[in-house]
């Protein structure tokens, strides 16, 4: 009976949160990361701004910022590069994650044709990084 009992409350858990939370974040913003890795050099003039890489980078971004936004911050799932104020600021953390979904999703409704677009939709997603690092990441490298 309790084994039954333990497995119901288990199956539950894997149904309600992710099995692995800290890595499928952590997977959700190396998504993110390649994003970057693609469109700073762009933004900066360093790479030729191609429109279809660039609109594969930003859909990558949005699908990142999709699962970053799911169920992967659970009370307790702590990790090196998460910092604690997350979960007694979870509120203003979720809002945070909300506006990058939002500017994402902008992004990928006006797919950017020259470099002046892809600035537009994408600078204000480079803010929403540091907006949301600086209180909730502790980098270490
Ligand atoms: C709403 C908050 C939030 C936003 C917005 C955000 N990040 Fe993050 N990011 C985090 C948190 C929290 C972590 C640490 C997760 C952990 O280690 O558990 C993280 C970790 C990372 C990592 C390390 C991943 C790893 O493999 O350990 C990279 C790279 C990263 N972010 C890049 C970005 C970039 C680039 C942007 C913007 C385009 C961005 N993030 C936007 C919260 C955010």
């Amino acid at each position: 009976m309790k084994t039954m009992i333990l497995g119901a409350v288990a199956l539950c858990l894997a149904t309600s949160v992710s099995a692995d939370p800290v890595s499928d974040r952590t997977a959700a913003m190396d998504q993110i990361r390649v994003g970057a890795a693609t469109l700073v050099p762009m933004m900066k003039g360093d790479a030729e701004f191609d429109a279809k890489i660039a609109e594969l980078a930003l859909r990558m971004t949005y699908a990142g910022a999709i699962a970053f936004k799911g169920d992967l911050f659970p009370e307790g799932a702590t990790s090196k590069g998460a910092n604690p104020d997350i979960w007694s600021n979870y509120a203003d953390f979720t809002a945070k994650r909300e506006d990058f979904v939002t500017g994402a999703a902008a992004a990928v409704t006006n797919l950017p044709s020259d470099l002046e677009g892809l600035k537009a939709v994408y600078q204000p997603l480079l803010e929403d990084c540091a907006a949301c690092h600086k209180p909730y990441r502790i980098k270490s490298n």
